[in-house]
């Protein structure tokens, strides 16, 4: 199967993951500029459907051809972390969904004519482990370091250690560590947004654990800022400067609703419930975007009352 783009010569950006939450919104964007797009999908029919003639699908990096002028790549296919349980299969699932495109993606940069500028690839703030901070301790920067022993640590630090490979390659590597991503179509809001409005929403354990969260706006915006600035490269937090605290979250999510927020949930029966998977909802991390300040990122919702309340209206950003 040929697409419009295939046999383009202007330089394509790759997308791995575009059909995914935070891909879709950046793929729109990039499609509005007229990009030339390579999408890398496991079910290329699908993928098609979804982007159209101008994007050109592929099953396998293999199928693109070594002169292939790509001049970026943005790694964001993976198996969903939050959902089902961290068995040691689930665990592989996770591990492997992520490594093994980035060796992919690597085997790719070696056979091109000309590899690619830089690689942006998606990471997460559970690099930094569940530390026990609470909203008000000090904030993390890029320069912390992983917590041994957890997994969702072990698992960022696994995915940044192969994707800072392509730096042997001449490649400029940004990896960016997510904190959760704010969307209405897709992701963690969906499911808040309904709980707030129902006036189910909770407060998860003691509620003062921090919650770093960032605007799906401002996840595909960093992604694009990272493409476009040369001086950037190594580890970037992408998560909005306020971390409030899970209960203020919560709270602050209701309101955005007209709701008030009664409900609590014991840390013990979600812990009873999710095992390790738990530390995602009741210990956060506070981390601060320090690097994308410093390299000249200007939010576009650096505030939680707001960004909670421009999705609850429904306008036209928010992915
Ligand atoms: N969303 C968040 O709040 C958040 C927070 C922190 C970090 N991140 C990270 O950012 C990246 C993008 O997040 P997202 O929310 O956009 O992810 P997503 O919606 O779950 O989409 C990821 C894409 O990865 C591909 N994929 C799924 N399972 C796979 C598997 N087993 N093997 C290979 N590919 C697989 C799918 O594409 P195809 O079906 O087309 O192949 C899917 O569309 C992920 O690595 C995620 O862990 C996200």
């Amino acid at each position: 199967m040929t697409d419009a783009s295939e046999g383009e010569t202007r330089p394509a950006i790759l997308v791995t993951g575009a059909t995914g939450f935070i891909g879709r919104a950046l793929m729109a964007q990039l499609q509005r500029e007229r990009r030339r797009l390579i999408a890398l999908s496991r079910d290329g029919r699908q993928a098609r459907a979804m982007f159209g003639p101008d994007v050109w699908v592929v099953e396998s990096l293999d199928a693109i051809p070594s002169e292939t002028r790509i001049d970026a790549m943005v790694h964001l296919a993976g198996a969903r972390v939050l959902g089902l349980p961290w068995t040691a299969a689930r665990r592989r699932t996770l591990l492997d969904s992520r490594v093994g495109v980035t060796q992919a993606l690597l085997d790719l940069m070696r056979r091109l004519a000309q590899p690619p500028r830089v690689l942006v690839g998606a990471s997460a703030v559970g690099y930094y482990g569940a530390t026990p901070q609470s909203s008000s301790s000090e904030p993390l920067d890029e320069t912390a370091s992983p917590q041994a022993g957890q997994f969702q640590s072990a698992l960022c630090s696994a995915i940044e250690h192969e994707a800072q490979r392509a730096e042997a390659l001449g490649v400029r590597v940004v990896r960016l560590r997510f904190g959760v991503v704010f969307g209405r179509g897709d992701g963690a809001y969906p499911m808040l947004a309904l709980g707030a409005r129902l006036g189910l929403g909770a407060v998860l354990g003691s509620g003062r654990q921090p919650a770093p969260w960032v605007h799906v706006d401002d996840a595909v915006g960093l992604i694009r800022f990272a493409l476009a600035n040369d001086g950037l490269r190594g580890p970037v937090n992408a998560v909005a400067p306020d971390t409030p605290s899970q209960e203020r979250l919560a709270k602050a999510m209701a309101a955005s609703f007209g709701r008030g927020q009664w409900l609590r949930l014991p840390a013990a029966p979600l812990r009873w419930l999710a095992g390790e998977m738990a530390d995602l909802l009741l210990a956060g991390q506070v981390v601060a975007p320090r690097a994308a300040l410093a390299a000249g990122y200007v939010f576009q919702h650096p505030r939680l009352e707001p960004a909670l309340g421009e999705l609850a209206r429904g306008g036209q950003s928010g992915g």
